[in-house]
């Protein structure tokens, strides 16, 4: 595991952004791994101005996102797919048929998540996966006990998951319990991988990922199985727990 220090959000955010203009210069039909959720805001803003700039295009990009919410519409505001659109797709040259992201709304749920699966193989895999990680550990909406295994699959998410995200609806209750979210198996197949972490209350997962142990109880441990992972972490998630 590579490790990058950077100061806070933004030099973490100029960092994650030279890597993945580089990786679309370089790669002739680029797969992106893309996230949601606040740490990887202001990479998408960046990347927007990249583009807008000139320096990237996206007509050649494919992406996967990690996951989206069961039971939302893909025009639901609160669906990952909105989210991607506002943030990242809309203000980009990429092409419709190349943007994937599971349909949490779908009849057949199961159907949606081996299609997926095909879809990435399909592709030829993901070149670079950026993730995020929650503050139990989690990489996608794969919660703690998640095998390892694991392939794209409707996941429950822990009621702390659900917490933290509520900030985006208008009342706990509405944030929905499941999701469906690209497995930690897959997610391992991904060529590269780029976690970005931010911020204290990433600070515990943060100690534990750089402690070494790989375990199901903390999902992200099983990067440190991955040739190729880069983790740009600003100070305050290495900032020392027990100090607090
Ligand atoms: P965040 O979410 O970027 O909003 O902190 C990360 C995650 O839960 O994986």
């Amino acid at each position: 595991m590579h490790v990058i220090n950077v100061k806070n959000y933004e030099e973490m955010s100029e960092k994650a952004t030279d890597i993945l203009v580089h990786r679309i210069h370089s790669l002739e039909k680029p797969v992106l791994g893309l996230a949601t959720g606040s740490t990887p805001e202001g990479l998408y803003q960046r990347l927007i101005e990249e583009y807008e700039q000139g320096a990237i295009s996206f007509k050649h990009v494919t992406t996967f996102n990690l996951d989206e919410y069961v039971g939302l519409e893909q025009n639901d505001s609160n669906s990952y797919y909105q989210f991607m659109n506002e943030k990242l797709f809309r203000h980009v040259d990429i092409a419709m048929e190349r943007i994937h992201i599971p349909n949490g709304a779908a009849l057949d749920l199961g159907k949606e998540c081996d299609a997926y699966e095909h879809a990435i193989k399909q592709a030829g895999g993901i070149d670079i996966q950026l993730l995020g990680i929650g503050a139990n550990g989690h990489i996608g909406f794969n919660e703690p006990g998640t095998p390892f295994s694991s392939k794209t699959d409707i996941v429950d998410l822990e009621k702390t998951t659900i917490q933290a995200n509520a900030r985006f609806f208008h009342s706990i209750e509405e944030v929905p319990t499941q999701a469906v979210s690209m497995g930690i198996e897959t997610i391992m197949n991904s060529k590269e991988i780029l976690l970005l972490v931010s911020g204290e209350a990433k600070a515990d997962a943060m100690a534990k990922l750089l402690a070494g142990g790989v375990s199901e109880d903390f999902p992200a441990s099983i990067l440190n199985n991955h040739a190729n992972v880069t983790v740009i972490v600003d100070e305050a998630a290495l900032a020392d727990p027990k100090q607090k």
